[in-house]
């Protein structure tokens, strides 16, 4: 058939049920992303003769004889009274002058749709949006882009200090074009599929696969199950010490542990094909007793998980633990809990329960794997971990390190998810195998129910207070579901133990905390780390306590928590290396104390609305403890520009922006002349990854280093040429000036190349600070809640890039508003997820989420490069607390488990009010 794309004649050939989509990715269109299969995410949104559609929804063969227009020629399609700027339509310059993305991913779809809007759709975005999700800004920016406000701040010679201010991220042209190159946007030729068949039990064994019938599926190229892999165990979990994680997992096990779990692979060359091949797999399954539920599990008797003896012989659980379903414990106590509980005036005790959540990042985990000329194995994949993952393909494949190279494109969202080994390893077998490129890109479907998600935990809590306030003790009880396998289970329950009660000055301290096995699909790194289901416990428990004590809840804070000088101690005495780098907040709660005071009285629609403020803090560790490392490389080009070489990845966390920004101003220069590549195990030492915020502060210390030398280099090369020392010159634009003129760079670079490295290795660590505050109405018939106010304080320490730090804070609140509301991964009886599409998982969209006011203290780190400290994980933390009491405040019912469904509003209010009201 013939249609014609972005103004172009092209002839195509759409396979049976082939959805317009993937027919232009097909043909090179890769600005039309993938999110989904549903028609939910926008991702994929392109005009059909001038009308925005959901191009996954649309059957190929339908184009034949339309225009289709991608955000690769949205701008040649501009009428000419709109006119187009510098090859862009007038919103791709709006979201750029905006800055209305993060990953990026997202924003072609958005901005295909906002393209357009008329004035009057304008003013209705929550209607006008609905098509499109956005998982990373919080619709903030994206609101701010449509409206036409201008954010970026863009530097010119001269125009001072870069650092602080809202300078553009480098690769924003590629994102608002469609250049932006994501992991999949890349045509390979001779390109094989790969497709997992999973498991439909929670628990059993594999006794026969008979794979005759998939190798005559027509296209299959290759099979591979449990016989075909090396029999190792590794985590998916990707840490600097693989020991953290317990090794409990294999490529393709017989045993199979979770619905969802890989039974075996097959690679054909069209994905049809391997999952026609998958589908005529047949497999014999010896079905076992499953335990879901991590209480069940650690009964004794219980199934058992990973550490059955009869699986694996001579193997047993690890004698350190106290049940062989547990993947880690953590005990500690510090003063004396007991007599702590006995001064206390006023004990609230209560337990708390938090839901499993998905990061739901846009762009799904999937690798491209291929041998290069040198006949290394390359694998380009969607990963923070870039250099764990080829420290792991190698150990797992027994290659050389240096025989195998792993590289990101730009990574369509993270936040902590891609913290995990989940397709890699299949996709380098298969390469390796049949010697052919081979791609592996999770569905939508794969992504909810056989990839990770936020650790579900019950967390009882028990906390004392004098009727001053000040508290006596504090004890904590955890016990957290790491499902079928332990990665991250152990660094999610000691950070989800520490720093929550660390932020508090009280001498008595218990914690008790367990990670349990169980049949269901694997938890893992998440926002927050185990913190965010804590903090829901422990400032729930200090609202209360300030409600019982008649204290202001600010004034019950500002009395309890540690101050610069205190020691930080959660439930050990143990040398530690966190310091207070720098200490905001008191500046924070100040900050949201003051907004809330300042609010205009609520606005609601009728007295059957009960209105409410609640507030809650959170402190975090800016960087994971046992080591965290980075290299970075910096070199000088003649033309005066500099070409940076980091580790760490991009995937819309703004580390390229602030690394650009670090480097200009060790140099002297502007961001705009400092190119940088990241994320290649080619091109650098070592990068432990993307963990928190340790892309600036651990990768962007490395990069001032290697910029500081570079700086110290070239005065040092300029002294050597024009006489006297290095510290008589300075760096600028075009070269070194001394007061005896200036040296230019091509002159300095006559003798050879001028290139400097700089190295980090996350220690000493410092603590940074968020507090929430909420105004909220609740309807007292329905248990709905609208949220009429957000204020955030946090303290980033010296803000690099005040825009882009606003905008972690928004899409971090946003995304802890839909968990704390309405995100949840449900499990059915059995152990399978039934919330497998955007459509029943509900992520918030643009009509969900308030404006988040966002305020800062003003610190300086004296740990963090140029007082930088990190700001993306945590404002997540805080927020489903500060709900919470924003809701006991309105209603005076005590939410104890998220989501705070109406159903479940409407149940605690009418308790709330029984209580009330029965007779003592
Ligand atoms: Fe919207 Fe990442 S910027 S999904």
């Amino acid at each position: 058939m013939i249609l014609h794309v972005n103004g172009q004649e092209q002839a195509a050939s759409p396979r049976p049920g082939q959805c317009l989509r993937t027919m232009l990715r097909e043909l090179g269109w890769f600005g039309v992303k993938k999110g989904c299969d549903a028609g939910d995410c926008g991702a994929c949104t392109v005009h059909l003769d001038g009308e925005p559609v959901h191009s996954c929804l649309l059957p190929a063969f339908r184009a034949e004889g339309r225009r289709v227009t991608t955000i690769e020629g949205l701008a040649g399609s501009c009428t000419p009274e709109l006119g187009e700027t510098a090859g862009l339509h007038p919103m791709q310059q709006a979201f750029l002058d905006a800055q209305g993305y993060q990953c990026g991913f997202c924003t072609p779809g958005m901005i295909m749709t906002a393209s357009v809007l008329d004035q009057g759709q304008r003013s209705d975005l929550a209607t006008a949006l609905k098509g499109n999700l956005c998982r990373c800004t919080g619709y903030g920016a994206i609101a701010e882009a449509i409206a036409g406000v201008a954010r970026v701040e863009r530097l010119a010679d001269g125009d001072g200090e870069p650092c602080g201010r809202s300078i553009p991220a480098p690769a924003g042209r590629g994102i608002v074009s469609g250049d932006a190159a994501f992991t999949f946007d890349l045509a390979v030729p001779d390109l094989l599929h790969l497709k997992v068949l999973r498991s439909p039990h929670a628990h059993a064994r594999i006794s026969r696969i008979d794979r005759a019938a998939a190798l005559a599926v027509p296209g299959v190229v290759a099979i591979f199950t449990h016989e075909d892999v090396p029999a190792k165990s590794f985590s998916t979990g990707r840490h600097e010490n693989p020991l953290d994680d317990a090794a409990d997992t294999r490529i393709l096990d017989p045993i199979l542990r979770f619905i969802g779990q890989r039974v075996a692979a097959v690679v054909a060359i069209s994905e049809e094909a391997a999952e026609a091949g998958c589908g005529a797999l047949l497999v014999d399954y010896e079905i076992r007793d499953a335990v879901l539920d991590p209480d069940e599990a650690m009964r004794p008797g219980s199934p058992l998980v990973v550490h059955d003896s009869a699986d694996q012989p001579g193997e047993d659980a690890p004698p350190r633990l106290s049940h062989p379903n547990l993947a880690a414990e953590v005990h500690g106590e510090v003063g004396d809990v007991t007599a702590g509980f006995a001064e206390a005036d006023l004990i609230h005790e209560a337990t708390y329960h938090s839901q499993r959540v998905q990061h739901a990042h846009l762009e799904t985990h999937g690798a491209l794997g291929w041998r290069d000329d040198d006949g290394r194995l390359v694998i380009r994949s969607s990963t923070q971990t870039p250099f764990l993952t080829r420290d792991a393909l190698a150990d797992l494949l027994e290659l050389e390190r240096d025989s195998v190279r792993v590289l990101c494109g730009r990574v369509g969202g993270g936040f902590g998810g891609k913290q995990e080994m989940l397709t890699e390893d299949l996709v380098a077998l298969a390469v390796l195998a049949t010697g052919r490129p081979v791609k592996w890109e999770l569905t939508r479907q794969e992504q909810f129910s056989a990839t990770t998600t936020r650790h579900p935990m019950r967390v009882t809590v028990k906390m004392g207070a004098r009727r001053d306030g000040t508290l006596t003790a504090i004890a904590l009880n955890v016990v957290s579901n790491t499902g079928a396998y332990g990665n991250h289970a152990g660094g999610v329950i000691h950070h989800g133990c520490n720093e929550v009660i660390g932020v508090y000055r009280c001498p008595n301290k218990r914690v008790d905390g367990y990670a349990v096995y169980t049949h269901t699909l694997p938890s893992g790194a998440f926002r927050g780390y185990g913190l965010s289901q804590t903090i829901f416990a422990v400032e729930s428990a200090m609202d209360e306590l300030a409600r019982g004590l008649g204290l202001d809840p600010f004034e019950m804070r500002r009395r309890n928590v540690v101050r610069p000088g205190d020691p930080m101690v959660s439930n050990s005495l143990e040398p530690h290396d966190v310091e207070y780098g720098s200490y905001g907040l008191d500046q924070c709660l100040d900050l949201v104390a003051a907004a809330m005071r300042e609010l205009a009285p609520a606005d609601i629609p009728s007295a059957d609305w009960l209105v409410g403020t609640g507030m809650a803090l959170a402190m975090i560790d800016t960087i994971p403890p046992r080591g965290h490392f980075a290299e970075a490389r910096i070199a000088l080009r003649a033309d005066g520009t500099y070409a940076l070489d980091v580790g760490t990845a991009e995937f819309g966390n703004g580390t390229t922006t602030v690394h650009a920004q670090i480097a200009a101003s060790a140099l002297g220069t502007i961001p705009d002349r400092i190119s940088l590549c990241h994320g290649d195990t080619d091109r650098i030492g070592h990068d432990t990854g993307a963990y928190g915020s340790t892309g600036i502060v651990v990768a962007g210390q490395a990069t001032l280093k290697a910029a500081l030398a570079l700086s110290q280099g070239l005065r040092e090369a300029a002294a050597e040429r024009g006489g006297g020392a290095p510290d008589q010159y300075r760096v600028h634009r075009d070269g070194v000036s001394s007061p005896s003129g200036d040296i230019g760079f091509s002159d300095l670079l006559s003798d050879g190349p001028i290139v400097r490295r700089g190295k980090a290795d996350g220690s000493p660590r410092s603590v940074a600070f968020n507090v929430q505050g909420f105004r909220v109405a609740v309807h007292r018939s329905s248990g709905e809640v609208r949220i009429l106010d957000s204020l955030h304080a946090a303290d980033a320490g010296r803000v690099m890039n005040p825009m882009q730090c606003r905008g972690q804070i928004e899409g971090g609140v946003a995304q802890a508003i839909g968990a704390a509301l309405y995100e949840a991964v449900r499990i059915d009886d059995e152990g399978r997820v039934v919330t497998q599409t955007f459509r029943n998982y509900h992520i918030p969209a643009f009509a969900d989420v308030p404006r988040t006011k966002v305020f800062f203290a003003d610190t300086y780190d004296r740990i963090g490069p140029l007082g930088a400290k990190s700001m993306s994980e945590s404002p997540f933390n805080p927020v489903a607390p500060a709900l919470a009491n924003a809701i006991r405040d309105a209603t005076g019912a005590r939410l104890t488990a998220t989501p705070f469904a109406p159903d479940r509003i409407y149940l605690s209010v009418m308790e709330a009010v029984e209580h009330r009201d029965s007779p003592v």
